[in-house]
Parts: structure tokens; C-alpha cells; sequence
């Protein structure tokens, strides 16, 4: 069996979210700016969802080690959800529709526990969650993408990105306990990729409209550019989210243990 690569530490963070961040934190552009506000709306419902799909199999989860690791990413989780609710409600006061845009997520997430089956929904928190690892990873890896953000957010960014590395694995070992499948999984995360990105693209347009820069070609040629080219390249994300598929699979496969130390030893000298 497969072990976490790195331990699961909760951390209670707290951002100064309500006076010093502005309406345009990262100077790459308001579209920029408005992709991770678009990120920042999906984390407080979609982790409760993550955290609900893991609870229901829990009673399928013998071994120990993974037992306290499903709590402590509960834990983090709740932080995560926490603070992205702070940054969402900032979001909200500058201006932009952020709880308008939860309030769809919310129906959207409630149609999905109400009609997918547990398991089904376990395997959506794995290929999403497979994402969050990827693009923190991405985060970590490349801190050119925050450069020009405001520090505060930056923090957040990082944290959040260091932590998703950290709890990976949970999910998987989870639904592997609960005797999920590669077919199954490899289905949903089909699907699961679909109503991701339909549902960033649409939130993006949304944003954008209320920011009266929607039609502003420069504007969305500015953000293409960060995305898929420096400093972000997303496109470097096509290998790791097809190895998916392959049965042997596992989360430990991706990403840097060094990375998510490096993180650490940054975060405990700047706590001291
Ligand atoms: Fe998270
Ligand atoms: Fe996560």
C-alpha cells in the first residue's frame, strides 16, 4: 500500500482579507486576477463535497494510518473552506457576483448527491482532487505565477497549493478502500473534467461581464497568455491528468516531496 508522502499538518491560517488586499490583487490582469476569484468561489461548497463523499465510506476504512489521515484532511479542508469563504465574501464586496456563484454550486452539488451513487461521488472528490494536487503542485513549482500578487493572497495561494499536495492521497486510499475501480474512476473523471472546466468557463465570463471587460479581446488574449503561456503553460497539466487513466495509478506518483518541504520550511520560519 501506497502511504501519504508527506505528513498531514492542520494549520489554523487567518488572512488580512479586509482591508488590504484590492479589487485587482495580481498585476498579470484583471482577467488574471478574476481566474483565481473564479477558483476561489468553487472551494467552500466543493470541499464540503469532498469532505461529505470521504465521510460516507469511512465505515469501509480499516486501516488506521488512513483513518487519522481522512481526519486530518478534513481538517484541512475545513481551513481551506474557511478562509476561501473570507476571500469570497472579499470578492463579493469588491464588486463581482461571488455568492451568486456559490449559490449555483450549491443546487449544482445538491443534484449530484442527490442522483450519483455514494461511490460515484467519492471517485469525483479523486479526480478533483487530483486536479487541486496538480495545480498546487503547479503553484509550488513556478511561484513566477504569484509574483505580481499581493502578498497576502499570495500566502493563501500557497498555503492552500502546499496543503493539497500534502492530503493528495487521501481520497484515493479511500476510494480504494471502498473498493472502487479504474473503469469507474477513469468515467467519472471524464465527466468530472467536463463540468470543471464548463463551469470555470462560464464563472470566467460571468466575472468578467460584472468587471465590463468580457468583450475586451485584449483582455482575454492577456489572460490565454498567462494560462497557456508563461508563466502558467497549463497545457504542461495534459501528462499527468491523462496518467489517470492508467490502472496502476496512484497520487504518490505525481508531484515533489521537496517542494512541499521547501513550503514548510518557509511557513515555519516566517511563523517564528
Ligand atoms: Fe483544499
Ligand atoms: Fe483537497
Amino acid at each position: 500500500m501506497h502511504t501519504t508522502s508527506h505528513p498531514i499538518e492542520v494549520r489554523n491560517m487567518r488572512f488580512n482579507l479586509e482591508t488590504d488586499v484590492p479589487k485587482h490583487w495580481h498585476g498579470g490582469g484583471r482577467g488574471v486576477t478574476l481566474f483565481f476569484d473564479n477558483l476561489s468561489t468553487l472551494f467552500p461548497e466543493g470541499e464540503r463535497f469532498f469532505i461529505a463523499s470521504i465521510r460516507a465510506h469511512l465505515s469501509e476504512v480499516t486501516d488506521a494510518e488512513l483513518r487519522t489521515a481522512v481526519r486530518l484532511f478534513c481538517g484541512q479542508e475545513a481551513m481551506h473552506g474557511r478562509e476561501h469563504e473570507r476571500m469570497n465574501a472579499m470578492i463579493n464586496a469588491h464588486g463581482y457576483p461571488a455568492h451568486e456563484l456559490e449559490a449555483r454550486l450549491v443546487k449544482l452539488l445538491g443534484f449530484v448527491q442527490k442522483t450519483l451513487p455514494k461511490r460515484w461521488q467519492l471517485a469525483a472528490t479523486c479526480a478533483l482532487e487530483h486536479y487541486t494536487a496538480l495545480l498546487g503542485d503547479l503553484l509550488l513549482g513556478n511561484p513566477e505565477i504569484l509574483a505580481d500578487a499581493h502578498p497576502e493572497m499570495r500566502r493563501l495561494w500557497n498555503w492552500h497549493a502546499a496543503e493539497e499536495s500534502e492530503h493528495k492521497s487521501v481520497a484515493f486510499d479511500v476510494y480504494r478502500a471502498a473498493g472502487g475501480n479504474t473503469p469507474e474512476r477513469a468515467f467519472v473523471m471524464v465527466v468530472a473534467t467536463v463540468v470543471f472546466w464548463a463551469v470555470l468557463a462560464e464563472q470566467q465570463v460571468r466575472l468578467m461581464h460584472a468587471d465590463g471587460i468580457a468583450t475586451s479581446p485584449k483582455e482575454w488574449i492577456k489572460l490565454g497568455r498567462f494560462m497557456f503561456g508563461e508563466p502558467a503553460r497549463l497545457q504542461r497539466l495534459a501528462g499527468p491528468l491523462l496518467d489517470y487513466f492508467r490502472p496502476s495509478f496512484h497520487p504518490t506518483d505525481h508531484g515533489s516531496v521537496a517542494l512541499v518541504e521547501a513550503w514548510r520550511q518557509g511557513h515555519l520560519a516566517a511563523a517564528a
